[in-house]
């Protein structure tokens, strides 16, 4: 089953949006299978990010990743990846379609909520990067069988 890595970013767990943000997955059928409150370092923020490393917003985004604590989550579904970016929306706030997390709760792609990885390969690779195989949870919902 697919695996993608979420997180509240600082600006959601500041406003309050943790349970939003986590309510909207669970309703959407994805599964919850590990989760972590934590203050991101400089060098995890660096090995997640290090793909923009040569962007200009690339050292005011690992300021603000690691300026207070996110919520880092692994969810697994049909086709995760895409059903987590479907529910926040697109990264830019003012793209996001009506519904979704990011047009519903942000203004600016500088505090967008929330995190999504963008491919299954990111998705493996992200939720390896943030969990050690024994933080991730196996479980099975009654609904597996029936629902999904
Ligand atoms: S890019 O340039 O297309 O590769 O970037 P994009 O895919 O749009 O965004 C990648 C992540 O960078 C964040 N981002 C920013 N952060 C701070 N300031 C500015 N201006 C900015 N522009 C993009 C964006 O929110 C994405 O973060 P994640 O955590 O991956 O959603």
């Amino acid at each position: 089953m697919e695996q993608t890595f979420v997180m509240v970013k600082p600006d959601g767990v500041q406003r309050g949006l943790v349970g939003e943000i986590v309510a909207r997955l669970e309703r959407r059928g994805l599964k919850l299978v590990g989760a972590k409150f934590m203050q991101v370092s400089q060098e995890l923020a660096a090995e997640h990010y290090a793909e923009l490393k040569d962007k200009p917003f690339y050292p005011g985004l690992i300021d603000y990743i690691t300026s207070a604590p996110v919520l880092a989550m692994a969810w697994e579904g049909k086709n995760a990846v895409g059903a987590v970016r479907q529910t926040l929306g697109a990264t830019k706030p003012s793209e996001a379609a009506p519904g979704s997390i990011r047009h519903d709760y942000g203004m600016d792609v500088g505090r967008n909520l929330a995190h999504g990885s963008d491919s299954p390969e990111n998705g493996a690779r992200e939720v390896a990067l943030w969990f050690q195989p024994e933080e991730l949870v196996s479980w099975e919902r009654a609904t597996d069988a029936w629902i999904f």
